[in-house]
């Protein structure tokens, strides 16, 4: 199947503005002339990659220039999918691939409105606008070139995992998807808690945050498993220990992330379907 025609992406707000500006830049970039960004308003960070590179640039996929499409990445809202696959699907050459980063639309949503073809569906965070994200991928019967392809496509973001269940997704989505926001839960409520016993915020903000980044990169640099640098900085009845005693007592912690990752995955499944 042949994996080099062109590239439409549709959508170039953040995540596909993102991916864009990966694709055009260090080893692997792929060929500007082969990349056609279909954005009726683009932002001015897209406008920008698009004059330095010399984009071709439409409002909408036209059936012109659609005939030499190999492969469609659909980086718009889901509602605006659902305005769009109509016309999409009648231009489209049959053997166009299809890329979604679009949260909570199923691989079988995108075959009924835009037909049988390789799908793959795939689920980034918002690091990965920076390219230190996590995406998480699925596709149907899309093949091994096909799959290969994404994968190049998508690294730009962060790292790639595949999956073979789509189910999972909910879940992917409730751990990676949302994961950011209870980090930055985390950093926030640190640096409450340093305000709490006597620091002025912005000490305390400064103090969290960059705690909570210098342990990450740790985390991200060792060999270890988080308890086993968990249990490296608690000496037996020291100030770690004593916290983490109020964190871990009866699960306290461990409890509340399984309750909250279980909400979010409740939540995923019925954005994705409604009617369940
Ligand atoms: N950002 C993330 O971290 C993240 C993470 C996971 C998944 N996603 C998924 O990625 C998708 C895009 O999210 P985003 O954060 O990049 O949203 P966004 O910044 O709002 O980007 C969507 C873009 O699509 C444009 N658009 C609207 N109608 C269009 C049309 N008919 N044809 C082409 N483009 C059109 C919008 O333009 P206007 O602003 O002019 O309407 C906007 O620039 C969503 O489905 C989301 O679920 C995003």
């Amino acid at each position: 199947m042949t994996t080099d025609g062109r590239i439409a992406l549709i959508g170039a707000g953040r995540m596909g503005g993102a991916l864009a500006a990966g694709w055009l830049r260090g080893k692997g970039r792929i060929d500007p002339a082969r990349l056609l960004i279909c954005a009726p308003n683009p932002t001015d960070e897209m406008a920008a990659l698009i004059k330095a590179h010399g984009l071709k640039c439409v409002d909408a996929l036209g059936p012109r220039m659609a005939k030499d499409v190999s492969l469609v990445v659909l980086a718009v809202k889901p509602q605006i999918f659902h305005q769009i696959a109509g016309d999409l699907a009648k231009v489209l050459p049959d053997n166009c691939a299809i890329i979604s980063v679009m949260a909570g639309v199923t691989i079988r949503t995108m075959t009924e409105a835009l037909g049988d073809r390789p799908i793959i569906r795939a689920m980034p965070n918002t690091p990965a606008a920076i390219g230190a994200g996590i995406i998480v991928a699925v596709a149907n019967d899309a093949g091994e070139a096909r799959q290969a392809e994404a994968t190049k496509l998508l690294k730009v973001g962060g790292s790639v995992e595949w999956i073979s269940d789509e189910r999972m997704m909910d879940a992917v989505t409730a751990v990676s998807g949302s994961g950011p926001a209870y980090f930055f839960l985390l950093a926030e409520a640190l640096a409450g808690a340093g305000e709490n016993e006597g620091l002025p915020r912005d000490l305390a903000e400064k103090l969290a945050t960059n705690t909570l980044i210098g342990a990450g990169e740790l985390l991200k640099r060792s060999d270890l498993s988080p308890q086993e640098l968990r249990r490296q900085v608690t000496s037996p009845n020291g100030t770690t220990q004593a916290a983490l005693d109020v964190m871990m007592g009866n699960s306290a912690l461990p409890e509340l992330m399984r309750r909250a990752v279980n909400a979010a995955e409740r939540r995923s499944r019925q954005l994705s379907d409604p009617n369940r």
